[in-house]
């Protein structure tokens, strides 16, 4: 029977210590993360069409904090009012309304103690779609 931690064990040692240090908090750039599993950004086409984030959209990212994960990433956001929005009900960062709909949802992030990280995402370039006298684009990551 080999000894705990010698080379014969070592395949369960890595993998017990990867299982550990996922869920154990971890510092990046001043915040401190409760575990390093992610939200990766991921679309959802729901706030309004000007851009603006909704209600469904908070509930979507608060659900996420209250689990626990320790970093959420938001979908794609548009940064530039007359080029950026790449797909319809992709949310902005650019006008006040838009602004204040993300303090709705980092606030309650924050209140179920997440931490949340904009994915600030310009599409023009890859701009395939026109709709509505504006230029979208199906798909820009
Ligand atoms: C529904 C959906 C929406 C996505 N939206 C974005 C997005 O807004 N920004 C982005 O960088 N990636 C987006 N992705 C890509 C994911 O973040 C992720 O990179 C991709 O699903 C691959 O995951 P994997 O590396 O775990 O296989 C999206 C993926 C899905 C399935």
């Amino acid at each position: 029977m080999p000894e705990k931690g010698s080379h014969e064990n070592e395949g369960m040692r890595v993998n017990e210590t990867s299982q550990s240090s996922l869920l154990e908090p971890i510092g990046l750039s001043g915040l401190k993360l409760r575990n390093r599993v992610a939200v990766a950004p991921m679309t959802r086409v729901s706030a309004t069409e000007n851009g603006i984030p909704t209600e469904p959209m908070a509930r979507y990212y608060a659900e996420y904090a209250r689990g626990e994960f320790g970093l959420i990433l938001t979908e794609g956001i548009y940064p530039d009012r007359d080029r950026g929005q790449a797909y319809l009900r992709q949310p902005g960062l650019v006008t006040i309304e838009q602004v204040q709909g993300w303090r709705r949802i980092t606030e309650r992030v924050h209140q179920n103690e997440g931490v949340i990280f904009a994915q600030i995402m310009q599409c023009a370039p890859r701009a395939r779609i026109t709709s509505g006298g504006r230029t979208h684009s199906s798909r820009c990551w």
